[in-house]
C-alpha cells in the first residue's frame, strides 16, 4: 500500500544532482498533479540560502534543465511555494536543532534524500537521530556511492541501519527508474515465448555495454578516487544483469524482485585473483575525437598521471543451474565512441543450416535492449531476401522492432528521478537496492580490485572516440564472439 508523506528532506540541495536531476524531476511530479498537495520540500545544504534564495537557486535550475516545453510560469511559482531552505553542515551537530525546528512536525511522514558525498552519511545520520528526525514516520533515501568497497559499504550500512530498520532504507539506483530497464521485466514475464529459451540451452551469451561519450567531467575528486568498476558496474551493470539473469519473481514487489536479484549476485562466480587478468580488460582515455570535437586524455584532465580505469571490460557468470556455462561480457567506458546503453542476449545458433553452402550465412539471433539514446527492444531475425534464387536462397539479418518512443510517442520520456522520487515518497521499495544486493554486488566487486592489485594489472590506454583498448575486442572474439555493434 501506498503511503504518502506530508514532507521531503533533501540533503545536497544545492548540488549538481539536485539541480540536474531533483528539482527538475520534482517539478515534473508536481506539474502531472503526482505529489501529495500538501508535501512540503526543505532543501539543505551549506550554503547559506533563506527560503527566497533557494526558491531563486531552484527556480535557475529549473530554467536551466528543464526542456522549453516543459516551462510554464504559473506552475513554476507554483512548485516554489513549496520550497523551504535550511542551512546545514553535516558535520556540525549543532545545525541539527534548528533543521529539525524548521521542518516541524513529522507526524504525516517525512522522507528523507540523502545525497551527499558518502563520508558525510553517518554524520547525518546520527545529526538527524540525536533530535529525533528517524522515528518511525522517517523513512530515508540514499544516493550513490555507497562506500567504495565491501568494509566500507558495511560501515555505512550499520550506520544507517542503528537509525532506521530496512524497510525504511531506500538506497537508490538510479538506472533502476528508467523505463526500458523495467522494460526488462515486462518483456520476460509479461510474454510467454522468451522464457522457454532464457537459459543455458538457448542463450549462447549475453553483452551487456554502458558506453559514454563524456569524460571526467567536474567530478575529478569523487571519479579519481573511484574508477569504472565502481561507479558503474557495481550498481547500474549488475542491476541490468541481475533483471536479466533473476528468475521470475512470485510477486511484482520489493520483496519477491529483490529476493530473486540477490540470488543472482550471489550466484555471481567470484574470481580468483590468478584469474582476473584473463577475464577482465581496464582502461584509460587518451586524447582523441569525440563526435569531431578534440578531447584532453584523463590525465590531463585531471592535471597529473593516475591509474585510475576510465574503461572497464569483464567476461563475468552466473554459476546457477539456469546459467552455467554462459558468458556474460560487461563493459563500460567514458569517452567512447558513441553514447549507447545496451543489452544485447545472442540466442544459440540453429543445430543445422539447411541454407548452408548457398548464399547466405545463417546469423544466430539476437535481442537487442536499447535504453540509450533511443529507447527500443529488437529482435534479430534471420529472413529471405526477395527474388527467384535460381542459384540459392538468399537470407538477410532483419529486425523485428519494437520501438518504444514511436509507440508510445503521446507519453513523455521521464527522467529516472521522477519514477524513485516518487516511490520514496509514496513509500515503494521495489525499485531500491537492498543491503543484501549491495554486499553481494561489492562482494564480487572487490575479488576483482584484488586481482588488480595481485597482478598489478594497469589500465591499457585507448583512443577517445573508440571502443576501448583492443584488448576488450580480444576478451570476445577469444570466444567466438563480437561485440554488438561495434
Ligand atoms: C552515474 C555515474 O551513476 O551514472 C556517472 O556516477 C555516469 O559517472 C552516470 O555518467 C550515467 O548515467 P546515465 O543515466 O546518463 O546513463
Amino acid at each position: 500500500p501506498r503511503d504518502p508523506v506530508a514532507k521531503l528532506l533533501l540533503f545536497g540541495a544545492t548540488g549538481d544532482l539536485a539541480r540536474r536531476m531533483l528539482l527538475p524531476s520534482l517539478y515534473n511530479l508536481h506539474s502531472d498533479g503526482l505529489l501529495p498537495p500538501a508535501l512540503t520540500i526543505t532543501g539543505a545544504a551549506r550554503q547559506d540560502f533563506d527560503d527566497a534564495g533557494y526558491r531563486d537557486f531552484a527556480r535557475a535550475a529549473l530554467d536551466e534543465f528543464l526542456p522549453a516545453d516543459r516551462k510554464d510560469p504559473a506552475t513554476i511559482a507554483a512548485f516554489a511555494e513549496r520550497l523551504f531552505y535550511q542551512p546545514t553542515d553535516l558535520s556540525k551537530p549543532e545545525c541539527f536543532r534548528p533543521l529539525a525546528d524548521k521542518i516541524g512536525d513529522i507526524g504525516g511522514g517525512l522522507a528523507i534524500y540523502l545525497s551527499t558525498a558518502p563520508s558525510l552519511f553517518e554524520p547525518a545520520i546520527d545529526g538527524l537521530s540525536s533530535v529525533g528526525l528517524t522515528g518511525p514516520t522517517v523513512r530515508v533515501g540514499l544516493e550513490k556511492p555507497l562506500g567504495y568497497d565491501l568494509a566500507s559499504s558495511r560501515e555505512i550500512n550499520d550506520a544507517v541501519a542503528r537509525a532506521f530498520p530496512e524497510e525504511r532504507i531506500f538506497r537508490i539506483d538510479h538506472y533502476l527508474g528508467k523505463e526500458t530497464v523495467q522494460n526488462i521485466l515486462a518483456l520476460r514475464f509479461g510474454n510467454s515465448f522468451f522464457e522457454p529459451v532464457w537459459n543455458a540451452q538457448g542463450i549462447d551469451n549475453v553483452q551487456i555495454t554502458i558506453a559514454e561519450t563524456v569524460g571526467l567531467e567536474e567530478r575529478a575528486g569523487y571519479y579519481e578516487s573511484a574508477g569504472a568498476l565502481r561507479d558503474m558496474v557495481q550498481n547500474h551493470i549488475l542491476q541490468l544483469l541481475a533483471l536479466i539473469a533473476m528468475e521470475p519473481p512470485a510477486h511484482f514487489d520489493g520483496a519477491d524482485v529483490r529476493d530473486e536479484k540477490s540470488k543472482v549476485f550471489r550466484s555471481l562466480r567470484l574470481m580468483k585473483p590468478e584469474k582476473v587478468p584473463h577475464n577482465t580488460v581496464t582502461g584509460q582515455y587518451a586524447d582523441g575525437a569525440v563526435g569531431g570535437k578534440f578531447v584532453k586524455s584523463y590525465a590531463e584532465e585531471l592535471g597529473k598521471p593516475s591509474t585510475t580505469e576510465t574503461f572497464v571490460a569483464i567476461k563475468a557468470h552466473v554459476d546457477n543451474w539456469r546459467w552455467q556455462g554462459v558468458p556474460f561480457y560487461l563493459r563500460t567506458g567514458k569517452r567512447m565512441a558513441a553514447r549507447r546503453s545496451e543489452i544485447a542476449i545472442q540466442f544459440k545458433a540453429v543445430p543445422h543450416s539447411m541454407f548452408a553452402g548457398r548464399g547466405g550465412l545463417l546469423q544466430p539471433n539476437m535481442l537487442i535492449i536499447r535504453l540509450q539514446p533511443e529507447e527500443y527492444i529488437q529482435l534479430l531475425v534471420m529472413a529471405k531476401e526477395p527474388g527467384l534464387d535460381r542459384d540459392g536462397v538468399r537470407l538477410r539479418e532483419v529486425p523485428l522492432n519494437l520501438s518504444l518512443d514511436a509507440e508510445f510517442a503521446g507519453s513523455r520520456r521521464r527522467i529516472a528521478y521522477e519514477r524513485l522520487l516518487l516511490d520514496l515518497i509514496e513509500g515503494d521499495p521495489t525499485l531500491f537496492v537492498r543491503r543484501d544486493e549491495v554486499e553481494a554486488q561489492w562482494t564480487w566487486i572487490d575479488a576483482i580490485r584484488a586481482g588488480w592489485t595481485a597482478n598489478d594489472q594497469k589500465p591499457k590506454s585507448y583512443p577517445s572516440g573508440s571502443w576501448g583498448p583492443s584488448a576488450a575486442i580480444a576478451l570476445t572474439e577469444r570466444d567466438g564472439v563480437t561485440w554488438q555493434d561495434d
